[in-house]
């Protein structure tokens, strides 16, 4: 069973008759590191939501034929609107949202000692009440990420991105497989976002965890995610390698939204012909969005030469 997440046919709408995820079906192999790209409300949170069991899909219409159904690590996580993930189960995925998601009030090692609830007695675990060895899995943990130091202070005092990495420390110590990430950078600004992303690429590749993140900026997608699938009012628009997705390409499938794609300073860099350089992808690229050629396209320089100064001004900062 090669596939770490396999969703076929899965439709999402909140309220009746405005469909948020329009019958998606995408298969992530074990070891990939892939990114869900798309603007604002084209679905990602809700794609992310549903593939870590948190939010139901639509139940069937009719006879029940069309069941959307998610399988993660083989186990079905949902089905036709129900959730049926156990605990074992979730123990294995690991997610991250861009809010942290951590306990204010606690220590960042009792926050990342948190991840090993699925391996302690729940009675002891959560009273924050965890043995030496447990801190130390945890403030090893912690040194992975780089910010041990800080282990004893309370995690609403430390920046956006020593608590992102704090979470992430959490999700190593639960021993997750696979790791579901919305927009943890959409909050840090470019040091904090870089080495956030350095740190789930380094999981994929020497911890051999399926990573998939949602990014709102795809030179991130292209520097880290070899893949990348792209939403587009709750269709996938793009499957397909990263570095096919050329401003033009971008432009082509989300029109004028796509310069919400984009770094503030991308545009004035691409003039300078600074960063990236394309070859001409389009040929390769049918009119599904489905890559049809390996790519051609050569990126010298990481992405991120563009992301200094300017980016910062442009006000994605919070650390
Ligand atoms: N709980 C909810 N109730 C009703 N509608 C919702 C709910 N959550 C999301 N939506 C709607 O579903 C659509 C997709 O939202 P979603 O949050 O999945 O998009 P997104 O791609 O993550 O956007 P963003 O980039 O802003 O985070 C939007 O139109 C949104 O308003
Ligand atoms: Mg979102």
């Amino acid at each position: 069973m090669d596939a770490v997440i396999e969703a076929r046919g899965v439709s999402k709408s909140y309220l009746r008759g405005v469909i948020v995820l329009d019958d998606i079906s995408l298969s992530l192999k074990r070891g990939e590191m892939v990114a869900l790209i798309g603007a604002s409300g084209s679905g990602k949170s809700t794609l992310i939501r549903s593939i870590a069991g948190l939010i139901p899909i639509d139940s069937p219409r009719g006879n029940g034929a069309n069941a959307g159904q998610i399988h993660v690590l083989g186990q079905p996580i949902q089905r036709g609107g129900r959730i049926s993930c156990s605990r074992a189960l979730r123990a294995r995925i690991g997610v991250i949202f861009q809010q942290f998601n951590l306990v204010p009030r606690l220590s960042l090692l009792t926050n990342v000692c948190f991840g090993l609830l699925g391996r302690v007695p729940s009675a002891r675990g959560t009273l924050g009440r965890f043995n030496d060895d447990e801190k130390r899995i945890a403030m090893q943990a912690l040194a992975r990420v780089g910010i041990a130091e800080h282990a004893l202070r309370r995690s609403n005092d430390l920046s956006g991105g020593q608590q992102q990495r704090a979470a992430i420390a959490r999700s190593l110590v639960q021993g997750a497989e696979l790791l579901i990430a919305d927009e943890p950078i959409a909050s840090l600004d470019p040091a904090s976002s870089r080495r956030v992303m350095d740190l789930l690429a380094d999981m994929n590749r020497n911890d051999g965890l399926t990573v998939l993140v949602s990014l709102h900026q795809v030179e991130y997608a292209m520097k880290y995610c070899p893949r990348t699938i792209a939403l587009k009012d709750g269709k996938i628009a793009y499957d397909g390698p990263s570095s096919a997705l050329t401003p033009a390409f971008l432009n082509r499938i989300y029109g004028a939204e796509s310069e919400e794609l984009f770094l503030p300073s991308f545009g004035a860099a691409l003039e300078q012909g600074d960063g990236l350089h394309w070859a001409d992808t389009e040929a390769a690229i049918d009119g599904n969005g489905h890559w049809s050629e390996p790519p051609t396209i050569v990126i010298p320089h990481a992405p991120t030469v563009a992301m200094t100064k300017s980016h910062a001004k442009a006000g994605r900062l919070s650390a």
